[in-house]
């Protein structure tokens, strides 16, 4: 079960209240969105966003059947607010085009048609049931097909964004996957790594997660089989991150944010990767700069000790959370 990370310090900072209108950018199995979900009822409405949509499903009954209302028949609390939830999978990059789209016709526009929310929450990466059961070769430690995309169904062999792992292994150059192991990895033998694999693939296709894992293993010194993490950990995480996307997509959502937004809107952000935290750190400073925000969170707030004990991949967490404000008064300097 996918435990959700930092869920007290983040419904504490998004703040959502009775009424509100609120997307949770990447729901997966709906850990934060229950929580939010309870705190917006009866009439606030809930927008679920996620790329893969194997968890959805499940998702929606998950977040139900953890409402209950003592004063209701068993079941009814249910029903009464299953459309107060809307589950939709996509990209939360193209998070103003969806708020915008047909789908959410008739829900919470203003006067001129435009629909904003009052918080929106990311937890970004990839959840424990994605490495579990997914069977798209996120994990090292399993032995599946090389795919790692968050939406699997999407896309043509020829757009590279949506490539599957084994096409990428496969196809770029040697050159190319040093760099992406390197930028996204921080791995320091990524040279001697990419070299393993551009070697390894001309005598046969590399196909599962266990081919590339003896690749790496192979390639890097032997004392790196006897360091803190596996070392096939960094090529795991350097490849989800190119094949999704992951700081593009953040990149866009960013430079989008006030137009997804309300004036007192709070949006709230979990990185787990440094260069998604820097953005986010960036990004945060200069909407302050601009007059536009207030930086909810001087430093990035971490999971506490117990925290990390009862769920390890708390670890790398980081919160960064902004209120917006557009209303500050516009000085027009050329009056006396
Ligand atoms: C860490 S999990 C979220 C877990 C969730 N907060 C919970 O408590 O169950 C991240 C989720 O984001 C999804 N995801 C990653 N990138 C996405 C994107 N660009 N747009 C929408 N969903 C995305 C992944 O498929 C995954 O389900």
């Amino acid at each position: 079960m996918h435990q959700p990370v930092l869920l007290k310090e983040t419904i504490a900072l998004l703040d959502p209240k009775p009424g509100e209108f609120i997307i949770d950018g990447t729901i997966g199995s709906g850990g934060h969105a229950a929580k939010i979900f309870e705190k917006i009822l009866p009439q606030g409405k809930l927008i679920g966003i996620d790329l893969d949509k194997d968890n959805l499903k499940k998702t929606e009954s998950k977040i139900l059947a953890e409402i209950k209302n003592e004063k209701d028949p068993p079941g009814s609390a249910a029903v009464k607010i299953k459309n107060n939830l809307i589950l939709i999978q996509g990209n939360y990059a193209d998070l103003p085009e969806i708020l915008q789209s047909a789908e959410l016709r008739g829900l919470n526009a203003d006067k001129r048609g435009k629909r904003k929310v009052d918080g929106l929450l990311l937890d970004l990466g990839m959840s424990s049931e994605q490495i579990e059961r997914s069977g798209r070769g996120f994990s090292f430690l399993r032995n599946e097909k090389l795919d790692m995309r968050y939406n699997h169904e999407a896309g043509s062999m020829n757009h590279e964004a949506w490539a599957t792992a084994g096409e990428v292994i496969n196809r770029l150059s040697e050159k190319e996957l040093a760099e992406i192991f390197w930028k996204y990895g921080e791995e320091r033998y990524s040279r001697r790594i990419a070299k393993g694999i551009v070697e390894s693939r001309k005598r046969m296709a590399i196909k599962t997660t266990f081919d590339l894992v003896r690749i790496i293993r192979k390639s890097a010194p032997k004392s790196y089989e006897k360091g803190r993490i596996h070392p096939a950990t960094r090529i795991f995480q350097a490849l989800r991150i190119y094949i999704n996307d992951e700081l593009g997509n953040l990149e866009r959502l960013l430079k989008n944010a006030p137009n997804i937004l309300k004036s007192g809107g709070r949006a709230v952000i979990i990185s787990f990767h440094s260069l998604e935290d820097r953005l986010v750190k960036n990004y945060f400073r200069e909407m302050k700069k601009e007059g536009k925000a207030e930086i909810l969170t001087k430093k990035p707030i971490m999971a506490t000790r117990e925290e990390v004990k009862l769920n390890p991949r708390s670890r790398s967490a980081k919160l960064r959370a902004i209120k917006f404000n557009y209303s500050t008064k516009f000085v027009d300097d050329r009056r006396p």
